[in-house]
C-alpha cells in the first residue's frame, strides 16, 4: 500500500461518494451527490490515496454551536469512510489525527462529531457529550391534563415553512446548549425533502406557530379498519411553553394515528409534565449523540459560563497534542482560562472534558467511572456543579 493523505478537490466526490457508499451500505445517486455539494467545501475534505485509488475520506462542514452564555465556531466531522477492502490498515487513524493536526493549526477550539459506531471515537479524544433517544408515544392513551389553544398553530406548505422556520430555529438555538445553527444552504438542502431521505415514509408536513414548530412525516397502517398509522417527528423546534403545548395539542389529535415516534425530544422535554400519564412519553432507547473533540482546551474553557463560580486548575491528558493544565475562572457571567504550571485540582483525559462541556454528562459520574479524579473531592464536586446547563444538550441538525 502507498498511502498518502491530501485535501480533496471537487472532482474527487464521484469517487469519495462510492468509497461512501460502499461503507455506509447504501447507494448514493448523481442527484443526491450533487444536492450533497451544495454543502461541501472540498478544501475541508482530506482523502487517502492507495497509487490513484481514492480509500478513505473524511471532511467537515462549519458550525456554529450554542454553548452554556454563548456559541463556539466548531467543524462538524463529517463523511469519514475507509473502503470495505483496505479496513483495519490505520488509514482512519491516518486520516483522524491529520485532521486534527490542521483544525489546531487553523485555531480550532474543538470539533464535533455523530458517530456510526460507539466504539470508535473516544481513541482520537471524541467525548460522548449528549444523548439522543427514541421516544414512542401511544397516541390513544397520551391525554394532556389541561387542553390548551390550538387556535395559534397552522399547517403550512413546504414553500411557507421554508421562510418561516429558520427564525424560529434560530431563537431555539440560543436557548439550547449544543444547538448547531443552519446557513441557508443547509435549510435549502433539508427543504429539498428527497424520497430517498424519506425512510419509507410520506413527504414532510409542517406544522407551525409563532414560536415553535413540528416537521414530521407519516407511514399509513389501515390495519384492516382500525387505523393505526406513524407520526414521525423529523425536527422540534419549540421556544415557548405556549408553543410546545400547542402543537402537541394538535399531535394528539391526530385521528387515525396509532403512535408518534422522535429522535428529536431531549430527556428535560416538558411533555410528561403536561399528560394525565406522565408514563405514556416512552424511552425505547438512547445512545450517544453530539461528541466533542476539545483541541484549543483553554479557548474552549473560556467560551462558555459557568453555573456557579469556580476556580480550579484543571490537567488534560491528550496523547496528541501533549497534557496540560488550564487555570479556570469562571461564573455566570463568563470565564477566563490560561495555561498555568500550579499543581491540578482536577485531572482528565481530553475525551472526558469533552463530554462534560455542554452540560449533558456530569463530572461526578466520571468521577465515579475513574475518568476524573481529584485529590480533594469538593473540587470535582464543585467543577460539576459549575459544569452544568440550564437546559439537556441537543445539537438538532443531522450531518
Ligand atoms: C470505521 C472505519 C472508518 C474504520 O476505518 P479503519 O481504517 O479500518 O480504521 P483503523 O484501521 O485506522 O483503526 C484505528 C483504530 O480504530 C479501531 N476501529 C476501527 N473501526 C472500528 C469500529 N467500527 N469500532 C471500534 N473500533 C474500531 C481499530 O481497531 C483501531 O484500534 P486501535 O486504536 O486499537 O489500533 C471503517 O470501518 C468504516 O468505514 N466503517 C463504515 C463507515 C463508518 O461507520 N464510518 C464512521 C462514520 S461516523
Amino acid at each position: 500500500m502507498d498511502l498518502t493523505i491530501r485535501t480533496a478537490s471537487t472532482e474527487d466526490f464521484p469517487e469519495i461518494s462510492a468509497v461512501d457508499s460502499a461503507s455506509f451500505g447504501e447507494h448514493f445517486s448523481d442527484e443526491e451527490l450533487s444536492d450533497a455539494l451544495t454543502l461541501i467545501d472540498p478544501a475541508r475534505f482530506l482523502v487517502a490515496v492507495d497509487g490513484e485509488r481514492i480509500v478513505g475520506v473524511t471532511g467537515d462542514y462549519p458550525f456554529t454551536m450554542t454553548v452554556p452564555g454563548g456559541t463556539l465556531d466548531v467543524p462538524g466531522v463529517t463523511w469519514v469512510s475507509v473502503d470495505p477492502t483496505y479496513r483495519r490498515r490505520g488509514i482512519l487513524r491516518e486520516l483522524m489525527h491529520r485532521q486534527l493536526r490542521n483544525f489546531a493549526d487553523a485555531g480550532v477550539a474543538a470539533a464535533i462529531l455523530t458517530a456510526s459506531e460507539g466504539g470508535i471515537y473516544g481513541r482520537f479524544g471524541y467525548g460522548a457529550a449528549s444523548a439522543t433517544r427514541k421516544t414512542v408515544i401511544d397516541r390513544h392513551r397520551a391525554t394532556l391534563s389541561a387542553p390548551t389553544d390550538t387556535g395559534m398553530v397552522e399547517r403550512v406548505t413546504g414553500a411557507r415553512a421554508r421562510e418561516l422556520l429558520p427564525d424560529i430555529h434560530r431563537r431555539w438555538r440560543a436557548q439550547t446548549p449544543g444547538a448547531l445553527n443552519r446557513v441557508e444552504p443547509w435549510w435549502d438542502y433539508l427543504m429539498l425533502d428527497r424520497e430517498a431521505h424519506r425512510g419509507g415514509m410520506s413527504a414532510l408536513f409542517h406544522l407551525v406557530h409563532a414560536d415553535g414548530y413540528i416537521s414530521y412525516r407519516v407511514k399509513t397502517d389501515w390495519n384492516d379498519g382500525h387505523p393505526k398509522h406513524l407520526c414521525w417527528i423529523a425536527d422540534y423546534v419549540t421556544v415557548t411553553s405556549e408553543a410546545h403545548a400547542a402543537l402537541w395539542q394538535v399531535l394528539l389529535g391526530l385521528d387515525l394515528f396509532g403512535s408518534i415516534e422522535s429522535y428529536r425530544m431531549p430527556d428535560d422535554d416538558p411533555l410528561p409534565h403536561l399528560l394525565t400519564d406522565a408514563r405514556q412519553v416512552r424511552t425505547t432507547a438512547i445512545a450517544d449523540g453530539l461528541w466533542v473533540r476539545p483541541i484549543d482546551v483553554a479557548s474552549m474553557l473560556a467560551a462558555r459560563s459557568y453555573a456557579v463560580d469556580v476556580e480550579a486548575v484543571i490537567e488534560v491528558r491528550d496523547d496528541l497534542f501533549g497534557d496540560g493544565r488550564y487555570l479556570l475562572r469562571g461564573g455566570p457571567e463568563g470565564a477566563t482560562s490560561e495555561r498555568t504550571e500550579r499543581a491540578p485540582d482536577i485531572s482528565l483525559g481530553v475525551s472526558a472534558l469533552g463530554s462534560v462541556y455542554l452540560g449533558g454528562v456530569r463530572l461526578e459520574t466520571l468521577g465515579r467511572a475513574g475518568k476524573a479524579a481529584a485529590d480533594d473531592p469538593a473540587q470535582l464536586t464543585r467543577l460539576d456543579r459549575a459544569l452544568l446547563a440550564d437546559r439537556t444538550p441537543v445539537h438538532g441538525t443531522g450531518f
